[in-house]
C-alpha cells in the first residue's frame, strides 16, 4: 500500500474506536483529514466533535459535524490524531502542522488517545523529525538560545503563525533518548507555550498502517 492508502486505512480502522453517542476529539493533519471524512459517514451516531485547530474545525463543519467548545465538554472518551514520529512506547513528536498546543490540550482532556499513522512514522528514537516548539513571539531569541544550550539547532518556521498567534521553532539535531525528561525540561523554559513532545501524555493505542494492513499496538 502506498502512504496515502495507509493513512486512509488507519482512519477507517479508527472509526471502530468511536463510541456511539459521544463527543470525539479530532486531530490535525492529512491523516486526521482522512479520519474526518470517515467520521462524516457516521455523524448521526455521534454528538459532535472537539477540534484541535481552526483547519480541523472548518473541515468538520464542512461535513455538517457540530464543533463543540472544549470548555463545554465534561467527558471526552477519545481523541484521534496523527503524529510526525512515534516510538513503540507510543511517545510522539507532533506539531508538523503547527497545531501542537491545541492538540496537547485536547489530548490531556481525552480518556483515550488513539494515534493513527502510516508505517514511516514509527521510529526507534525520536528526533530525526525536527521538534516543533510554539513560542510567544517576543521570547523567540531567548528560547532559541536556551535550546541551543540543550544541544538543539532551532530554526524559525518561516511565514507561519499558529492559531494562537505565536511562532514555531523547529529544533533540529536532537537525539531524544528520554522524551519524558526533555518534555519536562522544555516545559520549564519561559516563553515556550508548548513543545511537540507527547511523552508525559503518550498515546494509548497506535493504529499503524503498513503493507499488510493495519496493526494495533498498545502499551
Ligand atoms: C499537526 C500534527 C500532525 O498530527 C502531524 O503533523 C502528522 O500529520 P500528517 O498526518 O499530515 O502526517 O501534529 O500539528
Amino acid at each position: 500500500m502506498i502512504q496515502d492508502e495507509q493513512k486512509r486505512a488507519v482512519a477507517i480502522a479508527a472509526i471502530e474506536h468511536v463510541p456511539v453517542g459521544c463527543i470525539v476529539g479530532v486531530g490535525t493533519g492529512s491523516t486526521a483529514n482522512y479520519f474526518i471524512d470517515e467520521l462524516a459517514k457516521i455523524k448521526h451516531k455521534i454528538d459532535g466533535a472537539v477540534a484541535s485547530s481552526d483547519a480541523t474545525a472548518k473541515r468538520l463543519e464542512s461535513h455538517g459535524i457540530e464543533v463543540i467548545d472544549l470548555n463545554n465538554v465534561d467527558d471526552l472518551p477519545v481523541y484521534i490524531d496523527g503524529a510526525d514520529e512515534i516510538t513503540e512506547h507510543l511517545h510522539m513528536t507532533k506539531g508538523g502542522g503547527g497545531a501542537l498546543t491545541r492538540e496537547k490540550i485536547v489530548a490531556a482532556v481525552a480518556r483515550k488517545f488513539i494515534c493513527i499513522t502510516d508505517q514511516t512514522k514509527l521510529v526507534n528514537i525520536l528526533g530525526n523529525f525536527p521538534l516543533p516548539i510554539e513560542v510567544i513571539p517576543m521570547a523567540r531569541s531567548y528560547v532559541a538560545r536556551e535550546i541551543t544550550l540543550l544541544g538543539g539547532q532551532p530554526a524559525l518556521r518561516q511565514g507561519f503563525i499558529t492559531d494562537n498567534g505565536n511562532v514555531i521553532l523547529d529544533v533540529h539535531g536532537l537525539q531524544i533518548l528520554n522524551p519524558v525528561e526533555l518534555e519536562t525540561t522544555l516545559n520549564q523554559i519561559t516563553g515556550i507555550v508548548t513543545n511537540g513532545l507527547f511523552a508525559r501524555r503518550a498515546a494509548d493505542v497506535l493504529l499503524l498502517g503498513g503493507d499488510l494492513g493495519v496493526k494495533t499496538i498498545t502499551h
